[in-house]
């Protein structure tokens, strides 16, 4: 046994974990491989540290600390004693063995509904042109953010919060969101959450029961249908038109409509006045709630921005959901949802429940920035430069792949749906332009009835003049030949 020891327990003096620590994994790696077994002896703690040329202190420390985790056993002036069962209980814990053992647990039903509502899509390595959803990071005015979170620590530790959401954030948001998207509401009615989804998710989640209708705009946003349904809805896609969803009579009145009527995802339409009303009065005379996402609507490239329904709604029946991640960066995982005044403190209890709640120090910063007038000027600034990138994408398509794809120039937001004129598999189109290095998402994979349309979704904010024609010309390339 001594030798088995002496092969085994090269201990190094010169590794950083003391010996005694080297010596204690080693021992228990020996017992919990099996190799020494249950019931078996060591040797004499003398023995050991003859053999291993150790001090005999360093010895009986490790066999200490494996007594007192109940792998050995000592008993006076007997050898150290290997434990009952610890073996057979460690197999099943640790490495390949317990692997392969481990049960394969059934899934809930929420999270068998996340799997087959396949979203998010999963691209690997950096980000790319014309990945949908990014804003251009590399002109965000970190210097300010900076000073925004230096304050933002100490204001914090000067004024610690109470509730999940800061009421300085609420204040300044809400008094922005009145101004430039017509919102009306009190400050508390504003959660700020790590993302818009996890608004979608949370009204989902207090509103829904197991097959509630809701419907959704179709071509329309995945991060919508999954949040739906995984809360049990049965989902119902309902076409869009240029002016956006378009209500149909259905036998079954929906518990939830969700629209992005400021700028449809995709299609980039927006929905007039005639037809804001008109779903209001809808949801009115049928209870449903409505879903606002205005995701992207800061960006307004031609002519002013229509109000939001949720200033255009006297019944409070809208939930609004908007998000920092497009006006700022991705990593600011910050967003908000503002619920009707009657169902604040159910969804603050949910909100806590859950644990949806944004960084404090993150939410600060946040109101600092706003307050300091950065965010307009930030907004200012990306406005005028993602209109010259809209209009690049929109010429570089044009001469690359003007004969296959048509579109419509989106008056707003950071991407384009591109149409295929003919019957192009998108699905596959879009698999080749990645293999080549280029982004995009199919249209068909937004559809939500059943429908022939294709074409290609593009995101251009995030990308300079020179990787836009690069992203362009390759994909050009791909859509002549398909
Ligand atoms: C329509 C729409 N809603 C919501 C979101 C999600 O925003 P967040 O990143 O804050 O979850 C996105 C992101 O791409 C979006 O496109």
């Amino acid at each position: 046994l001594a030798e088995l020891l002496s092969g085994l327990l090269d201990l190094s003096s010169r590794g950083d974990k003391a010996l005694a620590r080297q010596l204690t994994d080693k021992l228990r790696a020996l017992i919990t491989d099996g190799r020494l077994k249950s019931g078996e002896r060591l040797p004499s703690s003398r023995t050991l540290a003859r053999t291993l040329a150790i001090s005999r202190n360093t010895v009986v420390q490790a066999i200490g600390q494996l007594e007192s985790e109940g792998y050995l056993t000592i008993s006076r002036s007997r050898r150290p004693v290997v434990g009952d069962s610890v073996a057979s209980a460690d197999a099943f814990t640790s490495g390949a063995d317990a692997r392969k053992r481990s049960p394969a647990f059934r899934l809930s039903p929420w999270a068998q509904h996340l799997g087959d509502a396949a979203w998010p899509p999963v691209y690997r390595g950096r980000p790319r042109a014309f990945q949908p959803g990014f804003a251009d990071e590399r002109e965000f005015p970190r210097h300010i953010w900076g000073r925004c979170l230096r304050q933002a620590a100490h204001r914090v530790r000067r004024h610690p919060r109470q509730g999940p959401n800061d009421p300085d954030l609420q204040q300044v948001l809400l008094k922005h969101l009145a101004v430039h998207r017509g919102v009306r509401a009190e400050p508390r009615q504003i959660m700020i959450l790590p993302s818009a989804q996890a608004g979608l998710a949370l009204v989902a989640k207090v509103l829904i029961r197991t097959g509630d209708v809701a419907w959704m705009e179709s071509p329309g946003y995945g991060g919508a249908f999954a949040a739906l349904r995984a809360a049990g809805a049965t989902v119902c896609g309902l076409a869009v038109d240029r002016d956006g969803l378009k209500l149909a009579e259905r036998r079954q009145a929906p518990r939830i409509i969700f629209v992005t009527p400021s700028h449809q995802y995709p299609t980039g339409c927006l929905m007039p006045i005639s037809r804001r009303l008109d779903l209001l009065q809808f949801s009115n005379r049928t209870g449903a709630a409505i879903i606002e996402d205005d995701y992207d609507s800061e960006f307004h490239y031609d002519g002013r921005p229509v109000a939001a329904l949720a200033g255009l709604d006297p019944s409070a029946r809208v939930f609004y959901v908007g998000t920092f991640s497009k006006v700022m960066m991705a990593d600011i995982r910050i967003g908000y949802l503002i619920v009707p005044e009657a169902l604040v403190d159910a969804f603050e209890l949910a909100q806590r429940h859950i644990g949806l709640l944004a960084d404090m120090t993150m939410q600060a910063a946040l109101a600092e920035f706003i307050e300091r007038g950065a965010y307009r000027s930030h907004i200012r600034r990306m406005t005028r430069l993602y209109r010259s990138r809209r209009d690049r994408l929109v010429e570089a398509l044009a001469s690359e792949a003007g004969r296959h794809l048509s579109f419509d120039i989106p008056a707003g937001g950071m991407q384009l749906l591109a149409r295929c004129k003919g019957a192009i598999d998108d699905v596959k189109l879009s698999l080749q332009l990645q293999a080549a290095g280029v982004i995009t998402r199919p249209l068909s994979e937004m559809l939500y009835h059943r429908s022939s349309q294709r074409g290609l979704f593009l995101g251009f904010g995030a990308w300079n003049e020179a990787e836009i024609d690069a992203g362009a010309r390759i994909l050009g390339a791909h859509v002549r030949r398909s």
